[in-house]
């Protein structure tokens, strides 16, 4: 971990100013479920970048006297008192790694591009687009790193805020978790994909239907802590893991139908195990499973490519290449709208 440690000196540093960043959303194909220790993954995961979902983020600080952090969170200008305590949780975490946190009083304004209430969860891009600013002020102070360097320093710390939010910082198709099957990958940062990608999963579509625009019942965090008692918590990590050795030729050669298979078992998988938890939990919601079943539908009706891929929630992302865009797009019109809360849906893309 000694790279991550900040090479500025440890005086009291002065000034005020700001920094700012953006960070994106990101959707798992391999979902990470479980976690040990500090934010260490119990297997490899591996998601797609978002490109109209994200968060911008400004940091503000100038100088306080006494020990202590003191941050105020303002999301659409308006102070948020929920958010603060998490970002104490973070700071605690990454105190070792930036030196000047109790140093300055930060406001923090922060705005996603998508709907606060929509259930899609704003830790990944938020806590990677934090993390992002605190690189950024680590630099201005006379960090000296290099843009990769940074940039890896960023998905670290990120993880410590959130764990996929560590994948976040990278464009594309990212990798989190020591994986057999991925070189230089690793349990503390993400790494971009460093395979070969087929041109049909370079640009491909994500279409988030918001199905229920409610509080979570179980936060992710309950979740994670319920999969270590699990009875079927070993077997799962191992299928993870080997999920992400087996989609590699997949997303090599473009395969469809097995990306449809591998990526719809695995957001079955992560529901299996919220519905198989001491206690038991279910975030899916009726109109989650309306929505599956249609897509099966659709897709033995026609040829198309639509498959689905669900978070810790009842919202169904959609998955389609580019070159289907306008036939599933109008399924989703015709079919799907009606079982979103207020028809209400996001068009996304990866990069
Ligand atoms: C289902 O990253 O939100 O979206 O590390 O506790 O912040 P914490 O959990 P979080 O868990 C996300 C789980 C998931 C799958 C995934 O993104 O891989």
């Amino acid at each position: 971990m000694e790279q991550f440690h900040s090479k500025l000196n440890k005086q009291k540093r002065e000034g005020s100013g700001s920094v700012s960043a953006q960070c994106p959303s990101n959707i798992a194909l391999v979902k990470y479920w479980g976690k040990r220790g500090n934010q260490i993954p119990m297997n490899s995961s591996l998601s797609f970048t978002l490109t109209n979902s994200y968060t911008e983020t400004e940091l503000k600080f100038k100088p306080k006297e006494n020990d202590g952090y003191l941050v105020n969170v303002y999301l659409d200008k308006n102070l948020n008192e929920h958010f603060a305590p998490r970002i104490y949780t973070f700071f605690e975490r990454i105190e070792e790694y930036i030196p000047f946190l109790q140093d300055f009083e930060f406001e923090i304004h922060t705005h996603n591009t998508f709907p606060h209430s929509s259930g899609i969860a704003s830790s990944a891009s938020g806590m990677g687009a934090m993390a992002l600013c605190l690189v950024q002020m680590e630099q201005n102070f006379g960090g000296n790193l290099s843009e990769e360097e940074m940039l890896r320093k960023a998905s670290f710390l990120a993880r410590l805020g959130s764990g996929s939010a560590c994948r976040s910082i990278y464009k594309g198709i990212t990798v989190w978790g020591e994986s057999e099957f991925v070189e230089n990958s690793s349990d503390l940062y993400a790494v971009p994909y460093p395979y070969e990608i087929h041109t049909v999963f370079k640009v491909f579509q994500d279409t988030i239907l918001l199905i229920d625009e409610g509080q979570k019942e179980v936060s992710s965090s309950v979740g994670h802590k319920l999969m270590e008692n699990h009875p079927y918590a070993q077997q799962r990590f191992l299928a993870a893991n080997e999920n992400l050795g087996k989609l590699i030729p997949i997303l090599k050669e473009g395969n469809l139908e097995e990306f449809g298979t591998l990526v719809e078992h695995e957001a079955l998988s992560l529901h299996a195990m919220m519905l198989t938890s001491n206690p038991a939990y279910i975030l899916i919601k009726p109109n989650t499973l309306n929505v599956i079943e249609k897509v099966w539908e659709f897709r033995r009706n026609t040829s198309a490519n639509l498959f689905f891929t669900l978070d810790a929630g009842a919202n169904v992302h959609l998955l389609y290449p580019e070159n289907e865009r306008e036939a599933c797009l109008e399924f989703i019109q015709n079919a799907l709208k009606t079982y979103c809360s207020k028809e209400k849906f996001i068009k996304d893309l990866t990069f």
